[in-house]
């Protein structure tokens, strides 16, 4: 059965008909990984937009607002000229659309790393002002303080090691990291470092296999891979990349569809019978009574 939706303007929220799922908590997913291990994987997607959120979040156990958004939506360059506001904006339009997944929202760079004390004054913002369960931010060993301080005040924290693009100026790239021995050990460092501040959950990006594999299997909270291995307790893809919107991918994207095709193809359809006075026909038109 399809899923309608009801806007209702003083809330601007969209409600689902039928009645959706009950919403999961991050406790829930956390618990999902027991005795070391994750029965059913866990599903994760990016959503910027409330429409975005409404499609995904029947199929996802968690929407992550990623910063990503800046180069998706925005064409920007990096990740790091994403703003507090804009993380803000798009994590409440997502929080709008969804009911059943626990919506993840991206600290953005510059808004954490000075001190604990200032990641909370940005994580209390994105929290109050969206609804959302838990904030996601970079760094491993560097940013396991600020962990803690956060989870010691209620703000649950999903980690990010390997591959974080916010520190694509002193990485030199986004290529797959852990290639050497001395990478691999750090990057299992970040990770353990991650889990014991008390990280819910810990994304593994862009990293060699092993690495990924070792982590899932040394640390008790759950590893979401992303370029990583279909042996992590869960995966995340940006939505854009997997439904096809994008020509370049990163080799580990997997495109499910061809939206970028879909898209091109239905505005030259537009564009022609504009062109060519076919559109608007008679059932889109209004006539006197
Ligand atoms: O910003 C983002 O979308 C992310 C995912 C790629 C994990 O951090």
């Amino acid at each position: 059965m399809s899923t309608t939706f009801q806007l209702d303007t003083a809330t601007s929220r969209a409600h689902p008909t039928p009645a959706p799922m009950k919403r999961l908590t991050v406790p829930a997913i956390q618990r999902r990984k027991f005795e070391g291990k994750t029965e059913e994987p866990l599903v994760m997607l990016t959503a910027y937009t409330a429409r975005q959120a409404q499609l995904l979040d029947q199929h996802c156990d968690m929407l992550l607002v990623g910063d990503s958004l800046g180069q998706v939506i925005y064409g920007l360059p990096s990740t790091l000229q994403v703003t507090l506001d804009m993380m803000i904006a798009h994590g409440a339009a997502v929080v709008r659309g969804s009911y059943h997944s626990v919506v993840v929202v991206d600290m953005p760079f510059g808004a954490y790393e000075a001190s604990p004390q200032q990641a909370f004054a940005a994580a209390s913002r994105i929290m109050a002002e969206t609804g959302c369960a838990a904030v996601k931010l970079e760094g491993g060993q560097a940013m396991a303080e600020t962990i803690a301080f956060l989870t010691r005040r209620g703000i649950p924290v999903m980690a990010h090691v390997g591959l974080t693009p916010q520190a694509v100026n002193a990485l030199g790239g986004y290529g797959a990291r852990g290639r050497s021995q001395e990478e691999h050990a750090k990057i299992i460092a970040d990770g353990q470092a991650v889990a014991d501040a008390g990280a819910f959950a810990v994304v593994v990006e862009g990293v060699v296999e092993p690495i990924a594999v070792s982590l899932t299997q040394s640390v008790e909270i759950p590893v979401i891979g992303i370029g990583a291995s279909a042996r992590c307790d869960g995966q995340v893809l940006v939505t854009e990349d997997m439904l096809g919107m994008f020509e370049r991918v990163p080799r580990f994207v997997k495109k499910y569809g061809d939206l970028a095709g879909f898209i091109t193809e239905t505005a030259a359809k537009y564009a022609e019978e504009v062109r060519a006075r076919t559109f608007p026909g008679v059932e889109q038109t209004y006539q006197p009574k």
